[in-house]
C-alpha cells in the first residue's frame, strides 16, 4: 500500500502528504464526483497534524457553503488506516489527525533502507551537468564558486535520485590571448608559474597558486603587447602557430592547462566539489567540430553571412535596435568564439554524450547567450524539445559587504581561497569559544579539522539556501554563526544527535532494528511534528530534482534540526524507558540519518563533533 519495491529492491514509502491528499481526493470524488481529480490542498496545521483548504475553493464550484461542503467530504473519509480523527474548524478547514500507526509506519520503512525511502524518480534520465567552468591561466572567482556549489550539489541530488548523473567541466582553455602568454612566457623563462617552482608564501596570495602566476603574467604579457609593438607582432605570430598546430607551442599551452586544473583541483578538493579531470571537456575539446557546426548550420540555411561573418540571426529576439539578435558563428577572420563553441557542445551533448536533460549552471548575466543557442539548436533539429530538455540554470552575483559585486579594494576579483580561509578563520573562532564555553577539551588538530568542515560548509551552505537567482552578500561573520539558518547550525545539530546516540551507546543501548509502535504511550506532539519532517525528505529532493533549487533542501535541513530541538526539549531520550526509549533512540538515528544524508547532498561535511 504505502510502499512499492522498486529495481534496485530499495523501498520506496509514499509520504503521508502523499496518503492524505490521496485519501481527501478519494473523498472529494466520492462526494462530487464532477470534481474528482481536485486539489484537496493539504497544508500544515497549528490544531492538528495537517488540515485540507480544499472546502473553501470547491464551494464555489459546487454551489454551496463551505462547511456544507466540508461536512459532505468528512463523511466520505475513509477513518481508520491514515486518518484518525477529523475536525471542521473555521469556515471550512479540515483538521486531520494521523493515527499513530500510520505515522509509526513511516519511520519504521525510512529507517529500514540506506535509501531512507526515497524513490528513484529520476531513475533512466541522463542528466549532463555544465558547472563550474573557470578560464585556464586565469584565479576562479565567486560566480565560479556559486556555479561549482549549486552544480555539484545538483549532481549529488540527481545521482542520489537515480538519475544518470554526466559532468561537465567546460573549461575556459582556448582562444587568441593565449597566444601571447605563450610568447610572454617563452621570453621569460626565469618567471615561477609551474606548482613546482612556486610557494604560497605570498602575502597578497599573488603567487599563491599556479593559476594566480599565470595571471599576472597575462597581465604583465597584455602590458607589453599594448608598449610594444615587435612584441605584438610575435605574439600574433603565435596565436597563428596557436591554431595551425605548432608543436612546441602547443607544448606550453598543453602546459598551462595541466598546471591551471592542478590549481583548481585543489579549490575543488578543499570544497568537496566532485569535479575531476575525467569531466573536463573544455572549448579546446570542440576545436575540431566547429567547421562542421558552421558548415551544417550554413547548408540549412539557418546561418547566414552578414558582413562577411556567419551569423545566425534570432527569430525570437530582438535588440535595442529591433533587429534580431545574432548569434556569432564565424568572424570575419574565419575564427571561432564562444558562440561556435557552444553550439558544437549543445549538438556533442545530444548526440555524442545522448543526453535527455542538460543543465547550464552560468550565471544570469549569460541568460542571453543560452537562450540564442538553445534557439539555434532547435532550428537545427539537434535539439528536439519533446525529447530533450536544455535549460539554463542561472544564479544571481555575490555582494561585498558595500552591496555591491565582489571586488577587492584595488578593483580586482577576489581569490576564492582567500574567501575560504577567511571563512574557515571566523569558523575557528567560533568553535574555539563554543567549546571553551561548554568546558570541552578538544585538541588542535581536531579543532583545525573542524572548523575547516565549518568554514567550508558555511560558505557552501549560505550559497545554497537562498533562492538560486538572488545576489547575496558574503558576509562570514553570518555564515559562520552557531544560530540562525547556517551550516554550522545544522552541523551542530548533527552533533548532537551523534552524541545522544553516543550515550547510548556507553550505556550498552543501541537502537533496536525494529520498533513496534508503542501504543500504550501515544506520541507527544514533538515527536509527531518530528515525524511528519523526517516524512518529507523524499518529496522535497522530489521538488529539487523538477526546480532545481537546492534551497529547498537547505530550507528543509534547516526545519527538520529546528523540528529536532523542539522534540529534544520537550522528550527526553535517555531518561525515558522501554518502548518509549527505543521509539525516541529510533527517531534520533533517524533524523541524524536524514540529516547526515541531506547535508551530503549539498556537499557539506557532517561531523561527529563540534
Ligand atoms: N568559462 C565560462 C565563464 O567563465 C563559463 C562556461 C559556461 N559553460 C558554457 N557551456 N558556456 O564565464
Amino acid at each position: 500500500m504505502s510502499e512499492t519495491s522498486t529495481e534496485s529492491g530499495a523501498t520506496a514509502v509514499a509520504s503521508l502528504q502523499t496518503q492524505l491528499t490521496d485519501a481527501l481526493g478519494d473523498a472529494i470524488a466520492a462526494a462530487y464526483p464532477a470534481q474528482s481529480g481536485a486539489d484537496p490542498l493539504i497544508r500544515p496545521s497549528d490544531h492538528a497534524d495537517r488540515q485540507a483548504n480544499a472546502a473553501l475553493a470547491l464551494a464555489k464550484k459546487v454551489g454551496a457553503s463551505p462547511r456544507e461542503v466540508a461536512t459532505n467530504v468528512t463523511e466520505r473519509i475513509a477513518v481508520g488506516d491514515v486518518v484518525g480523527q477529523v475536525e471542521i474548524s473555521g469556515p471550512g478547514f479540515l483538521n486531520l489527525t494521523l493515527t499513530d500507526a500510520a505515522l509509526w509506519r513511516q519511520v519504521e520503512a525510512r529507517r529500514a533502507g540506506a535509501r531512507l525511502g526515497v524513490p528513484p524518480v529520476a531513475a533512466g534520465v541522463r542528466t549532463v551537468i555544465d558547472y563550474s567552468g573557470p578560464n585556464i591561466a586565469k584565479e576562479m572567482h565567486v560566480g565560479h564558486l556559486r556555479s561549482s556549489v549549486i552544480g555539484d550539489a545538483l549532481a549529488r541530488i540527481l545521482t542520489f535520485l537515480g538519475s544518470d548523473v554526466v559532468r561537465q567541466n567546460h573549461l575556459g582553455d582556448w582562444g587568441t590571448q593565449f597566444g601571447m602568454l605563450i610568447q610572454y612566457i617563452d621570453e621569460h623563462p626565469e618567471k615561477p608559474w609551474r606548482h613546482t617552482e612556486i610557494t604560497a608564501t605570498d602575502a597578497d596570495g599573488e603567487n599563491a597558486s599556479t593559476v594566480s602566476a599565470l595571471d599576472g603574467l597575462y597581465k604583465a604579457a597584455r602590458a607589453v603587447f599594448d608598449t610594444d609593438p615587435e612584441f605584438a607582432d610575435r605574439a600574433r605570430a603565435r596565436v597563428v602557430a596557436l591554431q595551425a598546430g605548432d608543436e612546441a607551442t602547443l607544448a606550453t599551452w598543453r602546459d598551462i592547462v595541466k598546471e591551471s586544473q592542478y590549481a583548481f583541483d585543489e579549490v575543488y578538493a578543499r570544497l568537496g566539489v566532485q569535479l575531476t579531470e575525467a569531466d573536463s571537456a573544455g572549448e579546446s575539446f570542440y576545436n575540431d567540430m566547429l567547421d562542421g557546426v558552421a558548415a551544417e548550420l550554413e547548408e540549412a540555411g539557418i546561418a547566414v553571412v552578414s558582413d562577411g561573418a556567419l551569423v545566425v540571426l534570432s527569430e525570437e529576439v530582438t535588440g535595442p535596435d529591433d533587429e534580431p539578435v545574432a548569434l556569432m558563428v564565424r568572424k570575419r577572420d574565419g575564427g571561432y568564439g564562444y558562440d561556435t563553441t557552444d553550439l558544437a557542445t549543445i549538438r556533442y551533448r545530444i548526440r555524442g554524450l545522448g543526453a535527455d536533460r542538460i543543465l547550464y549552471l552560468v550565471d544570469s548575466r549569460q541568460a542571453l547567450h543560452f537562450r540564442l543557442v538553445f534557439e539555434a539548436a532547435r532550428r537545427a533539429g539537434w535539439l528536439d524539445p519533446e525529447r530533450v530538455q536544455a535549460l539554463h540554470v542561472p544564479f544571481g552575483s555575490v555582494l561585498g559587504p558595500d552591496g555591491k559585486p565582489f571586488k577587492t579594494r584595488s578593483g580586482g576579483t577576489v581569490r576564492l581561497m582567500n574567501l575560504l580561509d577567511d571563512a574557515v578563520a571566523a569558523a575557528l573562532t567560533v568553535v574555539r569559544e563554543g567549546a571553551e564555553a561548554k568546558g570541552t577539551e578538544v585538541d588542535d588538530d581536531a579543532l583545525t579539522l573542524i572548523a575547516e568542515q565549518a568554514g567550508i560548509g558555511a560558505v557552501k551552505y549560505a550559497d545554497l539556501s537562498g533562492s538560486r537567482v538572488k545576489d547575496y552578500v558574503f558576509d562570514v561573520a553570518r555564515m559562520t554563526a552557531f544560530n540562525g539558518n547556517t551550516g554550522v547550525y545544522l552541523q551542530y545539530a548533527h552533533t548532537r544527535m551523534v552524541s545522544i546516540l553516543r550515550r547510548a551507546a556507553e550505556r550498552g543501548l543501541t537502537v533496536p532494528e525494529h520498533v513496534p509502535a508503542a501504543v500504550e504511550t501515544p506520541l507527544e506532539a514533538a515527536e509527531r511534528g518530528l515525524i511528519l519532517t523526517l516524512d518529507a525528505f523524499a518529496d522535497v529532493l522530489a521538488e529539487v530534482a523538477v526546480d532545481l533549487e537546492p534551497h529547498r533542501l537547505a530550507g528543509y535541513l534547516y526545519e527538520l534540526s529546528r523540528a529536532f530541538t523542539d522534540f529534544y526539549e520537550a522528550c527526553p531520550v535517555l531518561a525515558s524507558e522501554g518502548t518509549v526509549r527505543d521509539r525516541r533512540l529510533a527517531i534520533v538515528d533517524l533524523t541524524r540519518r536524514t540529516l547526515a544524508t541531506g547535508l551530503d547532498l549539498l556537499g557539506i561535511a557532517a561531523p561527529e563533533r563540534m
